[in-house]
């Protein structure tokens, strides 16, 4: 949740809703930093090109990696001319790593070390290295083969990284000259390093030292990633002429109603960089947590070189610089050659997915706040009650004994347990929030235990830090120091956090962290954290570190047993590991429902597939109409989730009369039809990095069309989802790549490779099946997730122009990690010459095994042209099942005509064909 500013009297509120419909943003915008007022950003916007050349040399083999010295040839005014170490290592899959650092002279041990960010980098990387035994001098370049064609050519002249497919540049670091790099240096007499902020003062003790470089996309058409912003999945030229925009910021903030159309940086940032044209996918990753500006230049930028670019024959390529205020250079060069290769490659250095429970993939119900066990009670009754679905119950701050989190507010919930158990009863889990905010009240024992301790991250003075958050004056635990993450895990016991039970999970907002009388409502840069490390420096993955903690504590509480869930607002590279995310306070617009998906889409393609947006919108009402178009839409979002602010009209599901409540609850009961389809893609993102919810060109990398869209998306590799943005629509403009789709209202087929104008009701948004996929769906209506483990199966078999089709469908027990030994199943479907069988992806023997005994009840074919018939066959013991011609029963609107078997009852587990000709 933002902060609002607490109003006393209704005639304050009034105007305050007034003018923040109107015009929050513009009143708000002041309060954070644009880069004329951030003066490392201006520096680095105001270099010219080729004006702070380096100079590699004394570049050589060492341990199979390149390893040299970078000096600097013009020096800056004030900046130390030492030279800088440089080193280049290589991995398998060609991914190329660059770390670039002061030099530090061993014997100098006071010398302040730059920092390097922890835990984001697999351990496993260092096995992936490759030992490089040959370097090759040309014209004035140290240049390493790769692969017959990939080379990497480090020009020493200035200092500049090629890396070439043959005679074509893939991706070049410092190839516009861009490169600078303020050393740390001894503060003189006359220095004046602190620099303000309206009313803060940050007193920056260690000056500048802020870091920059250009980084060029050869034959890019486009950029991506680098989120968190509330804009376009394509990312748009900042600088250029005439263009004037901010710079894609990264810096994570807790933004009060943040605008949809913004380069502001949000709660999260994962500074990895995409692009992609027909020929080529390349990718861009920068570890580095402080605040952060990127660049996208336009052609004919200051300082774009066209007769260069005309001598590589290049007709596309994007220029882009990057800024930080500190730390290092550690970046890493990815070489695709295609999107999905692009997630392989990030997802080896920063690591997969983690795979959730089965539960957190349902619905979720959340708001500020379910006030007391009986409005628990009620509501968890009307689900019941309306014939709808859900997993889970959430309870934000208000549960809390005064803010103080591992608390209940016993005259509300005095009996959380009993609460907790009647719902798992149901199947059902809780959720309650537990922020990093800790409430300075010495009679709270976290606080007593963690001023005692000296867990707190502290301030210029040497004091704990002391801010204003939900509790008024609060801590903030210092979640880099590991045995502070630690003590923080054993917080989750059942024995420490008095009131919960095994089904109860955790919610970490205001991650950022949130500071309301903070600088831009964050902690001060000059904060102390673990090893005498600064805030600017940690900054962005603060958030990432606490969630990390108390998804251990999660782990730990259960012997390691359970698989953890913790949803977080503020993220990292490397919070895919971790767990769910989501993009924070939006607001019921249908602007920002919109938004919602290109916001989804860039966190999946960096790494982040366990991501959606607060169904309904965080602040503001949204009408019945808005409503059901984001649960039709959110319903494919990886974490759906409806959430509200405290200010808002309840809104559950039911509250708005028919036919709305038919129309959500068809919603989240399509969800929950597809749950075995969207565990199979959770499970493919874990061992793949692909996300769940993907761009279209990731499927269709071919399709120049495809390149800008973002108010449509696939959802695996099989469904194609485009919401409906507008009030009062009748049609959408839905692009569907070539090959076969179907309506899954209609059942209707398209020959794709153009736009389509698709009549919409209200009952339901367009979505589109592939031709030539099966998803394998659960159609029986339960109250959660949990209780539909033994249904039946149904596979909708979509065909293709041969009339084919393959689908696959992956099952584990839902909630531990014994899938790790080999105790899930995993399906593979084909349909081909009128044939259905099934077989077993993972055959290998195992330690563990799950078994089911689920069966598939029906199987549905669209697209099918057959000789009439009326049976189909199974092997073995071939046996004879009914076969009908008629429109599928998956909806009662479907107009085109099915082949239905019914009954072919065969085990999901076991191999088996089926013949339908
Ligand atoms: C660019 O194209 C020209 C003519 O097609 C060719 O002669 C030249 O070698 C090419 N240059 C590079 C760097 O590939
Ligand atoms: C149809 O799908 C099959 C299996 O996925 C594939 O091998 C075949 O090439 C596809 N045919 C067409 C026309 O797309």
């Amino acid at each position: 949740m933002a902060y609002r500013m607490p109003t006393s009297t209704l005639l304050l509120q009034v105007f305050v809703l007034v003018f923040a419909a109107r015009c929050a943003y513009s009143w708000r915008r002041e309060e954070f930093r644009n880069c004329n007022q951030t003066p490392f950003c201006k520096r680095a916007r105001g270099l010219k090109p080729e004006e702070t050349s380096y100079e590699a040399s004394e570049v050589v083999l060492v341990d199979g990696h390149l390893q040299g010295k970078l000096f600097p040839l013009s020096i800056q005014e004030g900046d130390p001319s030492s030279p800088l170490s440089m080193h280049v290592f290589f991995y398998s899959d060609h991914i190329i790593r660059l770390k670039i650092n002061e030099l530090n002279d061993p014997s100098d041990g006071t010398k302040r070390k730059r920092f390097e960010v922890p835990y984001v980098i697999e351990d496993s990387l260092d096995e992936k290295r490759l030992w490089i035994q040959k370097l090759v001098e040309e014209n004035g370049a140290s240049v390493v083969t790769l692969a017959s064609n990939l080379k990497v050519f480090l020009q020493h002249k200035p200092f500049q990284i090629r890396i070439q497919d043959g005679e074509k540049c893939l991706l070049s670091f410092n190839s516009n000259g861009l490169f600078n790099f303020e050393q740390l240096r001894e503060k003189k007499e006359g220095d004046e390093w602190e620099e303000s902020f309206r009313t803060h003062t940050d007193s920056r003790p260690y000056g500048p030292q802020s870091i920059s470089f250009d980084v060029t996309f050869h034959g890019a058409e486009h950029v991506y990633g680098i989120p968190e912003h509330a804009t376009n999945l394509a990312l748009r030229p900042t600088r250029g002429p005439e263009i004037t925009s901010e710079p894609y910021r990264l810096f994570n903030l807790d933004v009060f109603e943040y605008i949809e159309d913004s380069p502001f940086g949000l709660y999260g940032s994962i500074p990895f960089m995409l692009s992609h044209s027909a020929v080529r996918s390349t990718g861009f990753f920068w570890l580095n947590s402080a605040e952060m500006l990127i660049d996208i230049l336009a052609p004919g930028w200051e300082g774009d070189d066209s007769n260069k670019k005309q001598e590589l024959n290049e007709s596309d390529h994007i220029d882009t610089q990057w800024i930080s205020e500190s730390g290092i250079i550690d970046v890493f060069f990815f070489v695709g050659p295609r999107p999905k290769d692009l997630l392989r490659q990030y997802t080896t250095v920063t690591g997969l997915p983690v795979m959730p429970q089965l539960f957190a993939t349902a619905y979720h119900q959340s708001r500020w706040n379910y006030k007391d066990e009986a409005d628990v009670y009620n509501v968890d009754d009307g689900f019941d009650d309306n014939d709808i679905p859900y997993d889970v119950l959430w309870l934000d701050i208000e549960h809390t004994d005064g803010k103080r989190y591992f608390t209940f507010d016993h005259s509300l919930f005095p009996n959380p347990k009993e609460m907790q158990e009647k719902l798992a009863s149901k199947g059902r889990h809780m959720v309650t929030i537990v922020d990093p905010h800790i409430k300075r009240d010495d009679g709270f024992f976290l606080h007593k235990e963690a001023t005692s301790k000296g867990y707190y991250v502290k301030d210029i003075h040497g004091r704990d830090f002391d801010g204003w958050c939900w509790p008024g004056s609060s801590s903030y635990l210092d979640m880099l120091n590991p045995e502070i993450r630690k003590w923080w895990a054993e917080k989750f016991s059942y024995t420490n956090y008095a009131g919960s039970t095994p089904s109860l999970y955790i919610w970490n907002d205001m991650n950022e962290p949130s500071v309301f009388n903070g600088p831009e409502a964050t902690m001060p840069r000059d904060c102390v954290h673990h090893g005498g490390i600064e805030h600017r420096d940690v900054h962005n993955a603060y958030g990432y570190y606490f969630h990390m903690a108390t998804a251990d504590g999660l782990l730990q509480r259960s012997g390691g047993k359970d698989r953890p869930f913790v949803l977080s607002r503020a993220f990292f590279a490397g919070t895919q590991k971790v767990g769910a995310v989501w993009t924070g306070d939006n607001t019921a617009e249908w602007d920002h429902l919109q938004v919602s998906v290109p916001m989804v889409l860039s966190l999946g393609i960096t790494g982040l597939s366990f991501i959606g947006a607060d169904v309904g919108g965080f602040f503001g009402n949204p009408d019945p109409e808005l409503l059901t178009r984001w649960y039709q839409l959110a319903a494919y979002y990886p974490f759906f989730r409806a959430h509200a602010h405290l200010d808002t009209k309840r809104r559950e599901p039911w509250l708005f009369g028919e036919p709305y409540t038919s129309y959500i609850r068809d919603a989240i009961r399509e969800r929950y039809a597809l749950l075995p389809y969207f565990y199979t893609l959770f499970r493919e993102a874990s061992m793949t990095g692909v996300p769940i919810m993907r761009p279209l060109w990731m499927e269709f990398p071919d399709e120049e069309m495809t390149y800008t869209l973002d108010r449509e998306c696939m959802v695996g590799s099989s469904l194609l989802v485009n919401g409906v943005y507008t009030q009062g629509a009748h049609t959408e403009s839905v692009y569907l790549p070539g090959g076969l789709w179907y309506e899954l209202k209609t059942g209707k087929m398209f020959s794709g490779g153009d736009y389509f104008k698709i009549p919409v009701a209200m009952d339901t948004i367009p979505v589109f099946q592939r031709g030539g996929t099966i998803i394998p769906r659960r159609e029986r209506p339960r109250r959660s997730s949990t209780q539909m483990v033994n249904d039946p199966y149904t596979l909708l078999i979509a065909v293709n122009g041969t009339h084919e089709a393959e689908g696959e469908l992956y099952m584990d027990d839902g909630n531990t990690f014994d899938f790790a030994e080999g105790a899930f199943i995993h399906r593979k479907f084909i349909f081909s010459q009128g044939c259905l069988t099934s077989v077993a992806i993972n055959s290998q023997k195992s330690r563990k095994k799950f078994i089911s005994s689920s069966m598939i009840e029906r199987i549905v074919i669209l697209g099918l042209e057959l000789p009439i018939t009326t049976h189909a066959t199974v092997e073995p013991h071939n046996r004879r099942v009914e076969l009908e011609v008629g429109p599928s029963l998956l909806r009662s609107g479907m107009q085109s005509n099915a082949y239905i078997i019914r009954k072919p009852n065969v085990l999901v587990s076991e191999d088996w064909l089926i013949r339908v000709l």
